[in-house]
């Protein structure tokens, strides 16, 4: 037996457990103080009722001999299917129920989707980002060239037409520095992707918290993407599906590389592999696109919207530099006082009893820059705001 050696290359561990295990060490360290976690970007808002109904409907539905379910459908069911479809449409973006695969979140579908692609491929990733990507193709062996993201482009890189990569990667709003890419920047991809042959794996797991209509939520909105792109959505950060897991990715028919379609390689590889999403969690889910759940999901981001701008107002009164907060959930600021990041991770947890996410974590231009959530309870994030003026 030969082991992976391409995970010899990784980092000791996953930039979040890392974080958890620091934090941990610290509390045990420090029993009476109340830490307050902006760290991992995890939901605080319960699931609203209209989603817990849709749940123990289905769960009771189980329970009965009528209408018990056994293995559902890989790719997922119809009914979820076409809620997915109903949300893009009624953004003015056609994407068929065909079109669309229910998973148990993005990360797995990120993680999973580069089944369909050589390790012989270069990846384009844009630095700093969410770890996953990296880490991935570092596990496959794939080599990468890095998008320097830094305050210089505002954090939205483009891609260089003399760089030849095979997949490019994008995040918009962007994990973690909350910097989204406007259509024409987008479309810059897109056209460096068909020239190149390449594909590109575009990340929308934020775009429900873009609240200006001039910005892309999904990169269909542009000419050409449905040749070369496929996009990947959650229920996490807006429905609170962090824990009930639950997403969806778009590959839609004109996919078509060396003759060979996406959609029907991936659907080849989910049937294979994968099981489909639970019934009731899928129930949970589309009760979550219902007009009421709609309006619930509303409700969720004008709350986490008031964070990041509590937040936001507190780093402008400390008059630190910062990006995010406005269209995204994550706010992006330079470290106080000329520190590295983790030295300022550690730092704001011994002086303030704050955790975040050190930029470092999401690539060496995340060097100097920390990561805020809005995620957290209103009464936490006041707090924390207000912790952090006094420092
Ligand atoms: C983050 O904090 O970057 C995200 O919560 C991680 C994730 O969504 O997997």
């Amino acid at each position: 037996m030969k082991l992976n050696e391409h995970y010899f290359e990784l980092t000791e561990s996953y930039l979040f457990s890392d974080i958890a295990r620091r934090v941990e060490a610290f509390a045990a360290r420090h029993p009476e103080q109340k830490i307050i976690r902006m760290g991992i970007g995890d939901v605080t808002r319960p699931l609203p009722p209209v989603v817990t109904a849709a749940l123990e409907e289905a769960a009771r539905e189980m329970g009965k001999r009528e209408s018990f379910r056994g293995y559902g459908p890989e790719q997922g069911y119809p009914f979820l299917r076409q809620a997915v479809a109903d949300y893009y449409a009624d953004r003015g973006t056609v994407v068929s129920p065909e079109e669309i695969f229910i998973g148990d979140g993005a990360k797995s579908d990120l993680g999973n989707i580069l089944d369909l692609f050589s390790p012989d491929c270069t990846v384009l990733i844009p630095d700093p980002v969410y770890p996953v990507y990296v880490d991935t193709n570092i596990m496959a062996g794939r080599s990468i060239i890095y998008l320097e993201a830094t305050g210089q482009n505002g954090f939205l890189p483009l891609p260089d037409s003399r760089v030849k990569a095979d997949i490019l990667y994008i995040c918009s709003p962007n994990n973690p520095t909350g910097a989204v890419y406007d259509r024409r920047a987008l479309q810059t991809f897109i056209d460096y992707a068909r020239e190149n042959g390449a594909v590109i794996l575009y990340d929308a797991a934020y775009e429900a918290f873009i609240a200006d209509p001039e910005l892309p939520r999904s990169i269909y909105e542009l000419e050409g993407a449905r040749e070369c792109a496929i996009e990947f959505c959650s229920f996490s950060k807006t429905a609170g599906f962090t824990g009930l897991r639950c997403g969806y990715t778009v590959l839609p028919g004109e996919l078509i590389f060396d003759g060979h379609s996406l959609q029907k390689m991936w659907l080849r590889r989910q049937t294979t592999k994968f099981n489909g999403v639970s019934y009731p969690v899928q129930r949970a889910a589309a009760a979550a696109l219902s007009p009421e759940g709609r309006g619930a999901l509303e409700e969720n981001l004008s709350y986490y919207r008031e964070n990041a701008r509590i937040l936001a107002d507190m780093l402008k009164n400390r008059g630190v530099f910062y990006t995010g907060g406005r269209h995204s959930p994550y706010l992006w600021m330079r470290c106080e006082r000329g520190m590295g990041s983790w030295q300022y991770f550690d730092w704001l947890l011994e002086n303030a009893g704050i955790v975040g996410t050190p930029g470092a974590g999401f690539g060496k231009n995340g060097e100097n820059y920390f990561r805020l959530t809005a995620f957290g309870s209103r009464e936490d994030t006041i707090e924390a705001a207000g912790r952090m003026l006094l420092l």
